[in-house]
């Protein structure tokens, strides 16, 4: 017979019958007569509930020995119950796949998130990080489902690359030459020039919208920015939309409708996890997605926005002025407790963003937008793209960039240019905001961050 999953079990309509489930054992009652054995094989948040009765088949060897984190088989009836689920299993025959040895971490005492990031090995057994981790899965598959509905083709841009498309100089070199060589012979390395792996697909992504039209990416981002925050992570995923033939307002329009669709789908299919992060992660968050799901957003130029933070009165430990880039404790003061809801800033001063944003009218700004939520500042970070050729090459030549280093870039705009504009999608900052969680580190199953890279 084959497995049939707990979720499948406990989601029945009417009782499945016979069936043989397998999971890692939560915990065992034992009594005289019978014992309680409670197991979880990750398909949904809750534990199937086991009663085995003393005389069944295999109960000597088997569940008097088990113990907390064993692996089991269990064949038996599905019937009604009467604690609070609507169905258990009453076992007809129980088999120990692997014990657990006594000194399993994962007792039945609630872990903190720190302690568990210690033992990531383990940490997905757990009830929240189980929760974590199928609601990235489906967030994953509804990004691609929101995307292919409306025909956006998924373009796989390269890890490795020679192209630092932020310019923040934050990449990390791929090498396979020992430090000496690549100090006096760095021609001999790999790939003939410096390598790095990616920050981000967008330069790349580029290339294909202008040819595909609507593009996506969505794939492993690397920065080695030093920064030791609760939203940074040194390897992260990104979503990249690429679009042409649209401009700054198509791009705006994208991510907000991306961002009231995810949150729809968490809502619809995530309810069971949402339920249990909501009562013990974070008591806003069910509230929060249907507000997002429901109501539109709000969007304020950059200018306005640092206008509005000077007038607020309030006291930041970052100075606030026209010019410079805002901080997250800015990004949240205008989501929280202006705005109260996601907000979209665009227009920023040309000087704090990249060399392919395209310059607007007024010579000052660029046509740069971020999407911010609530409790979290940046989700979504894009720009209509300088489709100008002398625009760009003033640009690359102002951000100290070769036009020999870009010329395939520079290319698309010799060859049938046309506006475009894209954004990306923090995956990780998205599941934070789906989730509640505040660490970004708790939404990665293995995370990297500076000075940590283990597992
Ligand atoms: O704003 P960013 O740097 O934009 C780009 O990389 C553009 N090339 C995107 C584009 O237009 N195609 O990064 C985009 C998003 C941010 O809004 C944030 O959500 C996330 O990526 N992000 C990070 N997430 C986790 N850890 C980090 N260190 C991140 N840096 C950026
Ligand atoms: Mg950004």
């Amino acid at each position: 017979m084959s497995r049939t999953t707990v979720a499948q079990v406990l989601r029945a309509s009417e009782s499945p019958g016979m069936v043989t489930v397998k999971g890692w054992v939560r915990t065992k009652r034992d009594s005289k007569a019978f014992s309680f054995i409670e197991i979880n094989d990750g398909s949904c948040l809750s534990n199937l509930q086991i009663v085995a009765d003393a005389t069944i088949e295999g109960y000597e060897e088997s569940v008097p020995h088990l113990r907390t984190g064993a692996s089991v088989s269990v064949e038996g009836e599905i019937v009604e119950s009467q604690g609070k689920q609507q169905w258990e299993m009453q076992a007809k025959s129980v088999t120990m796949l692997g014990n657990s040895d006594e000194d399993y971490p994962l007792q039945k005492k609630g872990h903190s998130p720190e302690f568990l990031r210690s033992i990531a090995h383990l940490r997905p057994r757990t009830n929240l990080f189980g929760a974590v981790f199928r609601m990235r899965s489906r967030m994953a598959y509804a990004i691609h489902q929101f995307f292919q509905e409306q025909g956006f083709v998924y373009v796989h841009t390269p890890i490795i690359t020679a192209s630092d498309c932020e310019g923040a100089g934050e990449m990390f070199r791929v090498t396979n030459l020992d430090g000496k060589t690549l100090d006096t012979k760095p021609e001999e390395d790999f790939f003939g020039k410096p390598s790095y792996l990616t920050v981000s697909g967008q330069l790349e992504g580029e290339t294909f919208a202008c040819a595909l039209s609507n593009i996506y990416t969505f794939g492993p981002t690397f920065r080695a920015e030093n920064s030791h925050t609760s939203r940074h992570a040194s390897e992260f995923w990104m979503i990249e939309p690429e679009m042409a033939f649209c401009d700054l307002d198509d791009d705006m329009a994208l991510a907000e409708a991306m961002i009231k669709y995810l949150a729809a789908d968490a809502l619809e299919h995530c309810a069971e996890d949402l339920e249990f992060l909501n009562k013990f992660v974070d008591k806003g968050l069910k509230e929060r997605l249907e507000f997002v799901k429901k109501r539109d957003f709000e969007r304020i130029s950059y200018t306005d926005a640092v206008e509005l933070l000077l007038k607020s009165n309030k006291k930041f430990e970052y100075k606030v002025e026209y010019g410079l880039n805002l901080q997250s404790e800015h990004e949240r003061y205008l989501t929280e407790e202006h705005f109260k809801c996601p907000v979209t800033v665009y227009n920023y001063p040309k000087d704090i963003k990249p060399f392919y944003m395209r310059r607007n009218d007024d010579n000052k700004t660029v046509a740069a937008m971020d999407l911010l939520v609530p409790g979290i500042g940046e989700i979504v970070g894009g720009s209509q793209r300088e489709e100008r050729l002398d625009v760009l090459r003033e640009n690359l030549k102002h951000h100290d960039l070769t036009e020999e280093d870009y010329y395939w870039y520079v290319d698309l705009r010799r060859y049938g240019s046309v506006p475009h504009a894209g954004f990306g999608l923090g995956f990780e900052r998205l599941l934070m905001f789906v989730t509640g969680v505040s660490n970004i580190r708790d939404v990665i199953p293995f995370p990297r961050t500076p000075g940590s890279a283990e597992f």
